[in-house]
């Protein structure tokens, strides 16, 4: 169930302090990745969460999202598209620039990622203050896609993402 997903991420996540700066504490789920039993574990749960036959195409995020959406539409037997950083996707592509916690940056889809309408399952590891988040909902309905949810491992709950996503189908496996 849920509270048992949730202690997978509990107990494989680091907290480390003034990464990538001074005052930021970074929260490092590569224990969780590393790890078969825990990694296999949430990717089930999060299938589990919106049910096998709900989303059309997973996309992740750059970087660590990448991890969580192969596995997860590998499981689901869907596809997977890549939301990337600027200047990384080959061909015509949609851009939309954010703030995140440390600095400013820029993500892009390709163009043509998307069919109208195909039901889109948007994933990430961690949501903090929901601005790579908000960036990728609005390129993946650009793109012509329906999300159909936004998931993550992990969200901190004080750096407001949810509020910043009002309207948005958020989804956490842990929330802290
Ligand atoms: C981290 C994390 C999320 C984002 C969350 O990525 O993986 O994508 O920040 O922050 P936000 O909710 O405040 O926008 P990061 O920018 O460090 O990229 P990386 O995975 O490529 O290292």
């Amino acid at each position: 169930g849920g509270d048992a997903v949730a202690r997978l991420v509990a107990d494989r996540v680091l907290d480390v302090p003034d990464f990538p700066q001074a005052g930021v504490v970074f929260k490092d789920l590569s224990p969780l990745f590393a790890d078969g039993e825990s990694f296999r574990g949430v990717i089930d749960g999060i299938l589990e969460h919106y049910g096998r036959g709900s989303f059309d195409v997973v996309a992740g995020i750059e970087a660590r999202g990448f991890v969580i959406a192969a596995a997860l539409a590998y499981a689901a037997g869907v596809g997977v598209v890549p939301v990337r950083k600027a200047g990384k996707l080959p061909r015509e592509v949609l851009s939309a620039s954010y703030e995140l916690e440390y600095g400013e940056a820029v993500l892009e889809v390709h163009a043509d990622a998307f069919v109208a309408n195909q039901r889109v399952l948007v994933v990430d590891d961690v949501l903090a203050t929901g601005g790579t988040a908000e960036a990728t909902l609005g390129l993946v309905e650009r793109a012509g896609g329906t999300v159909v949810g936004f998931t993550v491992l992990l969200e901190l709950a004080f750096l407001g993402g949810r509020k910043r996503l009002a309207g948005r189908p958020v989804h956490a496996l842990l929330t802290v």
